[in-house]
């Protein structure tokens, strides 16, 4: 993926290979392209990672694109996943703005499903849907199926969770952002059922869930458009609540700004028990395609979670986990 430095006298060839985390830095995938992959998410299926997220443009939505990476580092540029339509009458005619997609795998139908919050061309904010989308393949291109407000709830930034007995859930800022819900998935992953229920009115955004232990750990944003502010941290013994807030996660330098950035993500590391990597953005509302990723290992320090901004670490991290 990664990375020259920034400005003038950048001598990495932007398609080297890398094998650490530079947050802020311009990542570059393997065919020597800027990544455009924000407020996204990750898949792991046959030993491989899928990075999903927002194709940007200078501020406009250009669909969904997916990356792949045997490693974490070095990313291959998969195309857009899912394409705004040239329909005008459609729900996701080019001109609607697809925001913080998330794809899961359902062993049952054997399909991969997308999940994307989404916005009806020409309304702003206004419509504040959940849009979902299928595909036989983990890059796609997936097929736009429905978009709707789970359960009448308006539905802006957002997540899925996958819990361990294979159910599924979407995590969702409703009511114009002041509350954050909760509804199971169906079976199929592609719908929501009436067990949607609110899990606190803070007003926050940019929910990113993991499970360590039993215990469930949300971290969200403030609502400041794009521009940065405090993240928080809850936890709960159940998905349903009571959910505890705990306070902000970041600490050190820039934390209570959560380091310029936003969260969008929480990757759990394969074969690693509590090794987890808290994914963000640093949004640049003057061209969001130039929107930098933060990559940073979660840390437990005394029972608590802790996330310190580091200029440049890789995997290895994780080696006595
Ligand atoms: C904050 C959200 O977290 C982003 O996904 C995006 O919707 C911006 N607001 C738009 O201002």
């Amino acid at each position: 993926m990664l990375a020259g430095s920034l400005g003038a006298g950048n001598t990495y060839a932007q398609s080297q290979q890398t094998a650490s985390f530079r947050s802020n830095a311009l990542w570059y995938d393997t065919g020597g392209q800027l990544m455009n992959v924000h407020g996204g998410g990750l898949l792991y299926q046959d030993k491989t990672w899928y990075w999903f997220g927002e194709k940007r443009g200078v501020s406009q939505s250009e669909g969904v694109n997916v990356y792949s990476s045997k490693d974490l580092y070095n990313w291959k540029n998969e195309g857009v996943a899912l394409a705004p339509s040239a329909d005008t009458t459609s729900d996701i005619a080019l001109g609607c703005l697809m925001e913080r997609p998330k794809v899961i795998y359902n062993s049952k139908t054997k399909q991969y499903v997308m999940w994307v919050h989404l916005e009806l061309r020409g309304q702003g904010y206004a419509a504040a849907r959940a849009a979902v989308a299928i595909s036989s393949t983990p890059v796609g291109p997936y097929k736009f199926l429905k978009s709707f407000r789970p359960n009448g709830n308006m539905a802006r930034d957002m997540n899925l969770f996958v819990d361990d007995d294979g159910v599924a859930y979407h995590i969702y800022s409703s009511d114009e952002n002041m509350d954050l819900r909760i509804a199971r998935l169906s079976d199929d992953y592609l719908s929501s059922t009436t067990q949607d229920s609110l899990l606190f009115r803070r007003q926050r955004e940019a929910p990113a869930l993991f499970k360590k232990d039993d215990l469930y750990y949300l971290i969200t944003s403030g609502c400041t458009g794009w521009a940065p502010n405090q993240a928080s941290l809850h936890s709960a013994s159940s998905l349903f609540g009571p959910w505890k807030l705990v306070g902000d996660p970041m600490t050190g330098p820039g934390a209570n700004k959560t380091f310029g950035g936003q969260s969008t993500y929480v990757l759990p590391v394969p074969g690693k028990k509590n090794a987890f990597i808290y994914i963000g953005d640093r949004w640049n509302a003057k061209d969001l395609s130039d929107s930098r990723y933060h990559w940073l290992p979660v840390q437990f320090k005394e029972g608590r979670v802790v996330i310190e901004w580091i200029d440049n670490w890789d995997l290895t991290w994780f080696d006595n986990f």
